[in-house]
């Protein structure tokens, strides 16, 4: 699943988002031309909109105990001697989001997880405040991206 789940995501959030894809900031090429045809009132409408459907469980796929371990633990310690710091630190208790600035990450899907950490890392992405994102990315292995997406999806998006 390398589509985002949408369902339950922050309002300002998803649609700071569409903006980002329309001005070129965030790379999504299937988004493009789906997004081109929003007026900012349009925008706003769909971004609230899905921010009040229900949020759904994302699938971590088929991983065994030890990675989705490491993954736990780079989601709510961090790994010091690699200078990462725990995504629970900015996305919130239970990695659930904060307010519109840092998204819901817990239950959306491995795939699109994943895709995101790789964007950030190649430059595809480049629309989070002060590179806060980037910076992580830069810093995680191919195995610690996999872990980290694995153990997130398996988690609660919700506590309702
Ligand atoms: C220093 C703060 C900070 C930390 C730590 C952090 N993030 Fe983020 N993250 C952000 C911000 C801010 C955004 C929103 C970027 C934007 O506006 O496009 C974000 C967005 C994301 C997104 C995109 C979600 C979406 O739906 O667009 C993913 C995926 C993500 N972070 C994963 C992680 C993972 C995994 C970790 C832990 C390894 C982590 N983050 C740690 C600040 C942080």
């Amino acid at each position: 699943e390398s589509w985002p789940r949408l369902a339950g995501l922050d309002a300002d959030y998803m649609a700071k988002q569409l903006h980002d894809i329309k001005e070129g900031s965030r790379e999504a090429p299937t988004m493009m031309p789906f997004v081109n045809m929003l007026d900012d009132q349009q925008i706003a409408d769909v971004s609230a909109y899905y921010s009040q459907l229900p949020a759904t469980q994302g699938d971590g796929g088929d991983v065994d105990e030890a990675v989705l371990a490491r993954g736990e633990q780079l989601a709510l310690r961090g790994d010091w001697d690699e200078y990462i710091v725990s995504c629970k630190s900015c996305h919130g208790p239970g990695n659930q989001g904060v307010g519109s600035t840092f998204p819901g990450i817990a239950g959306q899907h491995a795939g699109y997880i994943e895709n995101q950490l790789r964007a950030w890392q190649e430059g595809r992405r480049a629309n989070d405040p002060q590179n806060l994102m980037g910076a992580i990315a830069q810093r995680m292995s191919d195995e610690d991206i996999t872990a980290v997406a694995a153990w997130l999806a398996t988690q609660p998006a919700t506590d309702e």
